[in-house]
């Protein structure tokens, strides 16, 4: 079934994502294209409405990124968002100029006409601000919405072709009333009606599935992270035991990890799927030993995790579809734009060349990460899988620092243990966007009974973040912190010494290697 659509034109803003976002959470299904593939994307997509982001360029620059002008002639509204909306000036024949006083953050907007994309916002709202151009006159048959101090057109809007232009973002949560304007845009200008729901995609992706694979078989890497987890059993719900999953247990997971994978998908689960574990720890274990280099291990355990899976798929032979749990963010970030590498990220991405299979199946491509945890709530997963922070494929490989051993896996997965179940008694486990123990390859003295001790110092890491680009460290109250420590250095053996993290990302990642 199609949905009712947006399509958020990239100009290369850092708040692309967020855009679509706030529109799904109006349940209006938004899709993020590049600006050089809106017009066929309009094509096939048939939205109601698009938006255009923000981007970090000036539009007199001969070498920063234009509308197609056959944009503005598709009939669909268009709302302009910052960059976006000095492009739809630019290019409809206003003049859009370096502002003499650039404004950035909080920064208060004054209506100054009325119109359908303000309805419902105060004379005065608050406003996240972020630019050092200004559209300093509208084009033919716009009219000036609002202004603040330092900005002539903080708003503008032309009702008879639909199309509006906000210099501010209403994206961000900062903009106080930017969500009622977004809602503006897409109820009142383009007339949707909000049907995007997750119990309704629920229903049609299973119809989809079952439609796209029939008699065949499907085979599906689960790792026990939520996207792999809701995507098996959305496919165990289409197609019940024509889907195999198998699940590496590489001896790198968190403590009891494995045990509670096979508890929920294995045959006393209750789930209707083939499920086999592989219990690959000394393999792993085996390829790891001197090694100390953080990129030489992420290469190794995502090597070895395609090889183990390879020998698998081989037992099962040809498979008709590959199951992956590819989530939008993934999409949109390959798609779209080239940052640099900081890490090699490692997902079972590189699968598809070593097993016989047909086709891929993403049934979770379209889907952000909180709808994906609503998906598996709707169909019936326990929290402690939906709600799982996101833990990095090369598992506790990167939370040990230097060699990995099995006495410091042993020494991690206790206390990172410890830690979790203090923080959730705490409340905290909610408040952290992840958090941790790893260990630090330092050995120092101690005293423990009158004795010396030379052994490991832990090293704690909780930070509050939401989208994992940007993260500030916790602060933990200190008595928490004095109970996790005591009881790591009472309860784990080989540790005198708990640290806690206090850098932000950046300068720092969230990981440690
Ligand atoms: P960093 O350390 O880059 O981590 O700040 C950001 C988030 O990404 C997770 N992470 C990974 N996830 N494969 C993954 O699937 C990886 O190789 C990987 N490395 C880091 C990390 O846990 C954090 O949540």
């Amino acid at each position: 079934m199609k949905h009712e659509s947006i399509l958020v034109v990239d100009f290369g803003g850092q708040y692309n994502q967020l855009i679509a976002r706030r529109v799904r959470d109006l349940h209006v299904f938004a899709e993020v294209v590049p600006y050089t593939e809106a017009l066929q994307a309009i094509q096939e997509k048939e939205p109601r409405g698009l938006i255009f982001t923000g981007g970090p360029n000036s539009v007199s620059d001969s070498a920063s990124p234009h509308a197609d002008s056959a944009l503005f002639e598709t009939g669909l509204p268009v709302l302009g968002i910052c960059y976006g909306a000095q492009l739809m000036a630019y290019q409809l024949g206003g003049t859009v100029e370096t502002a003499p006083v650039s404004e950035y953050g909080r920064t208060v907007v004054r209506r100054k006409a009325d119109s359908v994309l303000l309805n419902g916002i105060t004379d005065e709202t608050v406003t996240w601000m972020s630019h050092t151009d200004y559209i300093s006159r509208v084009p033919e048959g716009f009219a000036v919405l609002a202004e603040t101090d330092h900005c002539p057109v903080a708003a503008m809007g032309n009702d008879a072709k639909r199309f509006y232009a906000v210099q501010f973002h209403p994206e961000v949560t900062h903009s106080e009333q930017g969500q009622v304007i977004l809602s503006n845009f897409v109820f009142e200008v383009c007339g949707c009606a909000g049907d995007w729901k997750m119990d309704s995609f629920i229903e049609d992706t299973i119809a989809a599935i079952r439609a796209k694979v029939g008699s065949g078989k499907a085979l599906c890497a689960l790792s026990g992270g939520v996207d792999s987890s809701v995507a098996s059993v959305l496919m165990s719900k289409a197609i019940g035991k024509q889907l195999t999953c198998v699940f590496v247990d590489q001896g790198l997971l968190r403590k009891d990890e494995g045990d509670q994978v096979e508890a929920v998908f294995g045959p006393d689960g209750p789930y209707d799927l083939n499920f086999i574990r592989i219990n690959a720890q000394q393999q792993f274990y085996g390829k790891l030993k001197g090694v100390t280099e953080p990129e030489e291990k992420r290469t190794i355990i995502g090597e070895e995790f395609i090889r183990v899976f390879e020998a698998e798929a081989k037992k099962i032979g040809a498979v008709d579809f590959l199951v992956q749990g590819t989530i939008y963010p993934d999409v949109i970030e390959s798609g779209l734009g080239d940052s640099a590498v900081i890490k090699s990220h490692h997902n079972v991405g590189g699968l598809p060349d070593h097993v016989d299979f047909k086709e891929i199946i993403e049934p979770l491509r379209m889907l952000f990460k909180d709808e994906v945890r609503e998906v598996g709530r709707k169909l019936g997963m326990p929290d402690y899988l939906v709600d799982r922070q996101p833990f990095p494929g090369p598992g506790l490989g990167i939370r040990i620092i230097g060699e990995v051993t099995e006495d410091k896996i042993r020494i991690v997965q206790e206390a990172d243990a410890i830690f979790r179940e203090e923080a959730a008694n705490a409340g905290l486990d909610k408040v952290f966007g992840q958090y941790f123990a790893a260990l630090t390859n330092m050995r120092s003295v101690g005293v423990m009974g009158d004795f010396r001790t030379y052994d490991y110092a832990v090293v704690l890491r909780a930070v509050l973040t939401s989208d994992f680009m940007t993260a500030e460290a916790a602060a933990i109250p200190w008595e928490i912190l004095g109970k996790v420590t005591s009881r790591i250095i009472n309860e784990v053996r080989g540790v005198n010494r708990v640290l806690y993290d206090c850098t932000s990302k950046p300068p720092g990642t969230i990981e440690f290697e």
